[in-house]
């Protein structure tokens, strides 16, 4: 089967067909009878190991809008609190021969693991801080929806770099699609290595992250991952690296503002900038809907 795990193994032509397909699919969203009986009679599972509004309500309406029927597995609820382990729970639910599983988990490489011995796509939703393939496909979309193309586009990324699968997975994706990407945060939050990808570039200095940027992305501090470590004060970082109306005078006088949510409002981002004009934030959330669309179609139906 074929998995959508990191973007290690898809083209360019790949990606593209798939935010092409995400405009099909939002115009579905668009009609008043929002279903199309694509993935009727298929079975699709969400496995989340960790917590979240938006990357599990969109999956499952977006295969609910397809027909596919949807069971819902969440750990905190289930057998897991009794020791079960992640490859018994996941033979548990295989045995009710379901045909996708999108899996959110707490440790890097769950949905690899996953999807060697599931035997059906697997769809990472999120595995600790390496990867949320899905999250940054919308936040492209969302970027492609406001210029057209993400070619020679710049991306401003601020935040907690460190803890963040959303900086990685944006980090992969965007230069390939043609972007260029700045990720930028305190040093502590900030691994250098990331420079090593193409197209990637990284500063502590936020004013020469947002110049030129078309796009500003905050990153949530992530303060459950950082044991009190990290950061001296909240206070000074909000001072330097909070996205705000001073900030975005620096990017594109068009310069959209995103956030992947959930949002530390006046901490990592004002509440002018996170509400404001240039916002594309509740955008993204609405994308996150067609672009999962596109990707269970794409897994579990689609022609290249
Ligand atoms: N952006 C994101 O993954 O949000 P949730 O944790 O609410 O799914």
């Amino acid at each position: 089967p074929r998995h959508l795990l990191d973007f290690h193994d898809w083209t360019p032509e790949r990606l593209t067909a798939l935010l092409d397909n995400a405009d099909t699919m939002s115009q579905v969203l668009d009609r008043p009878v929002k279903k199309v009986p694509a993935l009727q009679g298929l079975t699709v599972c969400t496995v989340f190991f960790e917590n979240s509004t938006r990357t599990r309500t969109s999956f499952e309406l977006a295969a609910r809008r397809m027909s596919a029927d949807v069971m819902t597995f969440a750990a905190g609820s289930s057998s897991v609190s009794k020791g079960e382990s992640l490859r018994d729970t996941m033979e548990v639910l295989t045995a009710y021969k379901v045909d996708a599983y999108i899996v959110r988990h707490h440790a890097a490489g769950a949905a690899h693991l996953v999807a060697r011995y599931s035997g059906k796509p697997v769809i990472n939703a999120g595995d600790g801080r390496r990867a949320h393939p899905t999250q940054a496909l919308l936040d492209a979309y969302t970027i492609r929806q406001e210029y057209g193309s993400l070619e020679g586009k710049r991306v401003a990324i601020i935040g907690d770099i460190r803890h963040s699968r959303v900086a990685r997975s944006n980090a992969e994706l965007l230069p390939k699609l043609g972007a260029e990407v700045v990720l930028c945060g305190p040093a502590t939050l900030l691994p250098r290595d990331l420079a090593a990808l193409p197209g990637v570039t990284v500063t502590s200095d936020p004013r020469e992250a947002v110049c030129g940027a078309h796009a500003v992305m905050a990153l949530r501090l992530q303060q459950e991952r950082m044991n009190g470590g990290f950061l001296a004060s909240l206070q000074e970082y909000a001072d330097t690296y909070q996205v705000n109306e001073a900030l975005l005078q620096h990017a594109e006088s068009g310069a959209i503002v995103l956030h992947p949510g959930p949002m530390n409002r006046d901490l990592e981002i004002s509440s002018d900038a996170a509400d404001g004009g240039r916002s594309r934030i509740l955008k993204q959330v609405e994308n996150g809907q067609a672009v999962r669309m596109s990707v269970l179609y794409h897994l579990l139906v689609g022609r290249e």
